[in-house]
């Protein structure tokens, strides 16, 4: 099969070459491609005449976002209509990732995980401006695949993990973690896994969530990679008030997976996912310090 990857030179996208090396994959990422350019992107799609598109091409800057509004949004909504359109002119089927950041509001109760029908309410930039690329992707192609996914880490990063990796090696006072944000840390070959899945599944379209399995805290999150790594930096749990960011944070972002479940497909728990990367990304004693 021919596959191209919008985006291939990030984080997903790179495990995504990886994992789909059996077909012949075109990598479309800046600067050769621009998914802001729709002539130019639509042309070279044609060129290339691919049967599949997995779109990861995105601005995933989640605060930078929040003071670039209208970049967040040629990006994220404009780009991915974009995309939307050529895989249409091209008959190429579309799958493009989205983000647990559609969910904002806050969840009705504890623990509470986000169903692939319930109504998306973002309270960030990042957030809005993906869910106007999932509205154009399903307006301009029912037959498309939205796979929202979350608190995202893969090979070469950056990421959450990354970074608490790499400070867990310092030596300093206890790291100070948000405790009252809950998610589902999700490792990028679990999202590659899926996509394979799916791919092998032509009937499935509209919105699916992929995650690994169970939530957790930031701090729970940390405190398990410092485990896995063997390091000793302290670590202590704070509240989003002693941690403000430009973007507002969901409380829980968690998703719950309704359409990979009914057919059958199981993801790993968080932690089983987590041990498999992390000592193979940092080694034993996470990145140099
Ligand atoms: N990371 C997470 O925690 C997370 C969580 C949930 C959902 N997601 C979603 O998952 C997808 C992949 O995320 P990721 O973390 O792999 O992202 P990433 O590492 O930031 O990769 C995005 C790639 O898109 C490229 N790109 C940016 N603007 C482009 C344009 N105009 N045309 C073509 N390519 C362009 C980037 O190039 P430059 O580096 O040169 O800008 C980069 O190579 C995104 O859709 C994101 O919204 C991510």
């Amino acid at each position: 099969m021919k596959i191209l990857i919008t985006g291939g030179r990030g984080m997903l996208g790179r495990t995504l070459q990886k994992k789909l090396s059996e077909h012949e994959i075109t990598i479309a990422d800046l600067p050769e491609w621009d998914i802001t350019d729709d002539i130019a992107f639509s042309r070279k799609l044609s060129d290339a005449a691919p049967d599949l598109v997995v779109h990861c091409a995105a601005m995933t800057d989640v605060d930078a976002c929040e003071s670039d509004r209208e970049k967040a949004f040629l990006l994220n909504e404009t780009g991915s209509r974009n995309v939307a359109l050529a895989c249409k002119m091209n008959s190429a089927r579309l799958i493009a990732i989205s983000t647990d950041y559609v969910f904002g509001g806050e969840p009705p109760q504890e623990p509470w995980a986000w169903g692939e029908g319930d109504l998306p309410r973002p309270r960030t930039v990042y957030g809005e401006s993906k869910l106007g690329g999932e509205r154009m992707v399903t307006m301009l192609l029912p037959d498309a695949v939205v796979l929202r996914i979350a608190w995202l880490y893969g090979a070469g990063g950056p990421s959450f993990v990354h970074t608490m990796a790499k400070l867990g090696a310092q030596e300093g006072a206890p790291l100070k973690v948000v405790n009252d944000q809950r998610g589902n840390p999700t490792s990028a070959r679990v999202v590659a896994d899926a996509i394979k899945f799916i791919i092998s599944r032509p009937e499935v379209r509209g919105v699916v969530h992929c995650t690994c399995e169970n939530q957790c805290s930031w701090f729970d999150l940390t405190v398990e990679l410092f485990r896995l790594l063997g390091l000793r930096r302290g670590v202590v749990p704070c509240t989003t008030a002693e941690f403000p960011r430009p973007a507002p944070r969901p409380k829980n972002s968690a998703l719950k997976k309704g359409v990979l479940n009914v057919l059958g497909y199981r993801t790993p728990d968080w932690k089983d996912a987590l041990a498999d990367f992390a000592v193979e990304e940092f080694g034993k004693k996470g990145v140099e310090a």
